[in-house]
């Protein structure tokens, strides 16, 4: 029996822009489970950035309820939501958003300044999180300094550092050629296999057979899951082609 990590009731979200109301997600139900990797798939537009948001209370939805461990945060004030998120919640972006004048490893560190976290721990721990990612000659780097792979390594070192119990991530692979990609998933696939809950949107089939459970949005609802089992290298081709299967069947 999985535990629901995340739950949602009717979601829905719209946005107004020039007076055009343009209704994005729609009485969306969805549950994440703890210790799952789940993948959410979709075409351009179709509301999967959007559905981040509001799963991880970045956002507010215009109707419906969110629940986050069996707490519904849809109408919790901004400082608890940041609480919640700082205590629960790891995050990488679409695009890469690092703080250009802090050296890689002040950005990774950066996500611990508020939290009690004992100093001497988070030194080790930042050291791991390097030196499992391959970036531990480059830690007095700036972002600037640094490929797009090695910016999304970065990325990931800091959504990881509070040691949450859930990650989102937006096409974190998105930017990056095959091998830096690869790399990137590696480190996903260590955090599932760690037994912490991820989240991940992709285009990337590659990426996207990384997860046990994959749901399909489209025009802001769910079109179809599928459920993968958890992810074996050996078994990547064929996960692709069952993959590839069931995104034809939704005219992907
Ligand atoms: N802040 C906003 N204001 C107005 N419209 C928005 C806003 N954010 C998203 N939208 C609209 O919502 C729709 C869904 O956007 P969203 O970013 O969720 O798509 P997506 O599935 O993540 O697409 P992609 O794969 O290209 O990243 C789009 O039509 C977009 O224009
Ligand atoms: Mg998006």
């Amino acid at each position: 029996m999985k535990t629901c990590m995340i739950k949602t009731n009717k979601i829905c979200k719209s946005f107004v822009t020039d007076g055009e109301v343009n209704n994005v997600i729609k009485n969306l139900d969805l549950e994440i489970y703890k210790e799952d990797f789940t993948v959410i798939m979709g075409s351009s537009g179709s509301g999967k950035s959007t559905l981040m948001y509001l799963l991880s209370g970045m956002d507010k939805v215009t109707s419906g309820d969110v629940y986050l461990k069996e707490r519904n945060i849809t109408h919790c004030k901004e400082k608890e939501l940041a609480s919640v998120r700082r205590n629960h919640i790891g995050f990488v972006f679409q695009g890469i958003n690092l703080i250009p004048d802090l050296t890689i490893r002040e950005n990774i560190i950066s996500p611990t300044y508020k939290s009690k976290i004992n100093r001497r721990l988070l030194i080790h721990k930042v050291d791991d999180l390097l030196e499992q990612v391959g970036l531990k000659e480059h830690e007095n780097k700036f972002p600037s300094q640094l490929s797009g792979g090695q910016m999304q390594r970065t990325a990931i070192c800091r959504s990881l550092i509070n040691e949450p119990e859930l990650i989102f991530a937006d096409e974190p692979t998105g930017a990056l050629n095959s091998s830096a990609g690869e790399n990137v998933l590696d480190t996903f696939t260590a955090i599932h296999e760690n037994g912490q809950s991820i989240v991940m949107v992709t285009h990337d089939l590659k990426a996207a057979v990384r997860g046990n459970r994959v749901i399909f949005i489209k025009d802001g609802r769910i079109d179809g899951e599928l459920e993968l089992g958890n992810f074996q290298k050996e078994e990547s081709e064929e996960r692709e082609k069952t993959l590839f299967d069931f995104l034809k069947e939704r005219g992907w």
